[in-house]
């Protein structure tokens, strides 16, 4: 069946604290945008791409996207709002069991045989599936005064990456289910998850870092240079 990407890139990145949205702040030699998407096409050249953009963004340029096959689509308020105009601008086009992948903008560190390994799971698993990577660190909840309220047993936590992703079908009838119930989704697996399913954890690379703050640039920049492919 068919492979949808739906990549979100209409924020504002806040965090980032640059007049420019971090998608098209300059990373290795083009903007992270375009890293990204070459990130994709290497592992899945013949997929749809639905690339969700600011409706006045002004900074893209059509030669960031290296796939024949794509489109472009107003993004809404929040990533969630962007995910879902996306699901529904190709609904009429897309089969229920046909994969789709959600990536981040903001990861331009993706290795390829994490995002085969994902899809492999995607299709695989009736629930979905998304990268992830197990917490490495010990996990202090804060109380409101900034001083330890306890320690959270770190066994079994992970940190959800992307992509994440299900059958189409399932992707927008969880999505359709957790804004109706009023849920603030910050990724698919918590949209799968208001449905009652159980997404798969696929371990993947750490250092599929999302550009977040002002730091995370110079980061990026080192993990791409180590990188083989
Ligand atoms: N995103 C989107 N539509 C929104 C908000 C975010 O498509 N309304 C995208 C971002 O462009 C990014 C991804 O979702 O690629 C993850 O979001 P995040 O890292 O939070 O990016 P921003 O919202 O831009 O950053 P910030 O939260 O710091 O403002
Ligand atoms: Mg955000």
């Amino acid at each position: 069946s068919r492979l949808w990407l739906i990549v979100p890139a209409a924020g504002v990145g806040r965090r980032m604290q640059s007049e420019c949205p971090k998608q098209y702040l300059p990373l290795a030699g083009r903007t992270v945008l375009a890293q990204t998407l070459a990130r994709l096409h290497a592992a899945f050249p013949a997929a749809t791409l639905c690339l969700c953009l600011a409706r006045d963004d002004a900074r893209f340029d059509a030669s960031m996207v290296p796939f024949a096959d794509w489109r472009r689509i107003d993004g809404g308020a929040e990533r969630a709002d962007s995910v879902v105009a996306a699901l529904a601008a190709v609904a009429s086009e897309a089969a229920d069991d046909d994969a789709v992948l959600v990536h981040d903008a903001a990861r331009p560190c993706v290795a390829t045989d994490d995002l085969i390994r994902l899809l492999a799971a995607v299709r695989e698993v009736p629930d979905g599936a998304l990268l992830a990577a197990p917490v490495a660190d010990t996990m202090k909840r804060a109380a409101a005064d900034g001083r330890v309220a306890g320690t959270e047993l770190r066994d079994g936590l992970w940190h959800a990456l992307t992509p994440q992703g299900a059958c189409f079908g399932l992707l927008r009838e969880a999505y359709r289910t957790a804004l109706a119930q009023g849920v603030a989704l910050t990724d698919e697996s918590s949209a799968l998850e208001t449905m009652g399913r159980a997404p798969r954890l696929v371990a993947g690379r750490r250092n599929n870092l999302k550009i977040t703050q002002p730091d995370d640039l110079a980061l990026a920049e080192q993990i791409l240079a180590a990188q083989v492919s």
